[in-house]
């Protein structure tokens, strides 16, 4: 499977992060966290915004639905995948109609403007954590003042778990997969010398893998986690991933944690 972390790959007409949201209620009830934040931040006419990531924007356009008498924003949404940057097309055209939207096909790493930001979104984003002082620290750059930059990444959570643990067993060597607090240790270190304040949320929600139904599914969404290709697997670590989610039924709880940094 890919290095980079963001070529999802198309399978049956669905890129394998779409499989993996037909089984979580993760976007449902994040969404309504982002929502209520989305609207006490974004209170003027014309603020500028950018989602970093964007993936299909559903994430994005239901967050939004939440907020009654949107003012008018101006979207850019940035996609690296060619298969999701489609959809997010698609999705644009749903986002609130005062409201302007640009699509940027591009990686964070190489997007360019002469623009700041009101407001940044950087949900779940692949980074490992040796890069998170150089991304959030372009991140800040494109942050106007008085600006937040919202990120929201997994706490220590069932699939954070399940990560940890078989990601280890298929490189051979111990593996980090990022969580909410490591987003917070950088911008606790970045707030001794710029003015920045920081406030932190959670929402829970569950995964309810298809294990009767749909093992294509199951298959597709422990690729999706392990970023691996079910065929590279040993034989040995194929069966105790499927004894690990068989043992919960399927069942891996998920907790979602946003870090809201305002520049001042
Ligand atoms: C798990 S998805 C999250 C999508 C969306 N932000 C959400 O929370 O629903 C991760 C997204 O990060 C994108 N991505 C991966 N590497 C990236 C990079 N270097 N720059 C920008 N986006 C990247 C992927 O293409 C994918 O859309």
């Amino acid at each position: 499977m890919n290095k980079v972390g963001f070529e999802y790959l198309d399978k049956k007409g669905e890129t394998i992060f779409e499989t993996f949201l037909k089984y979580t209620d993760e976007k449902e009830k994040s969404s309504i966290v982002l929502g209520k934040i989305l609207k006490r931040l974004l209170n003027k006419e014309r603020m500028t915004f950018l989602d970093i990531g964007a993936g299909n924007g559903e994430y994005l356009r239901l967050s939004l639905k939440q907020i009654k008498s949107l003012k008018r924003v101006k979207f850019t949404l940035l996609e690296p995948s060619s298969n999701l940057v489609k959809r997010l097309r698609l999705t644009a055209k749903n986002f609130p109609l005062n409201s302007t939207v640009k699509v940027v096909h591009s990686t964070f790493e190489n997007f360019t403007t002469n623009c700041q930001f009101d407001v940044i979104l950087a949900s779940h984003l692949p980074f490992t954590r040796d890069r998170l002082p150089a991304v959030f620290g372009k991140m800040l750059k494109l942050l106007r003042l008085n600006g937040c930059l919202i990120v929201v990444e997994r706490k220590k959570d069932d699939v954070h778990k399940f990560r940890i643990r078989f990601k280890s067993q298929l490189m051979g060597k111990e593996c980090q997969a990022l969580t909410i607090d490591d987003v917070v240790e950088v911008f606790d270190e970045f707030a001794k010398d710029k003015q920045l304040s920081i406030l932190m949320f959670s929402v829970d929600s569950e995964l309810h893998l298809p294990m009767a139904d749909n093992m294509q599914d199951v298959i597709s969404i422990i690729e999706f986690f392990l970023n691996k290709k079910w065929e590279e697997f040993p034989d040995n670590v194929r069966e105790t991933v499927l004894d690990y989610v068989r043992q919960r039924k399927g069942i891996l709880h998920q907790t979602d944690g946003f870090a809201l940094v305002k520049k001042i």
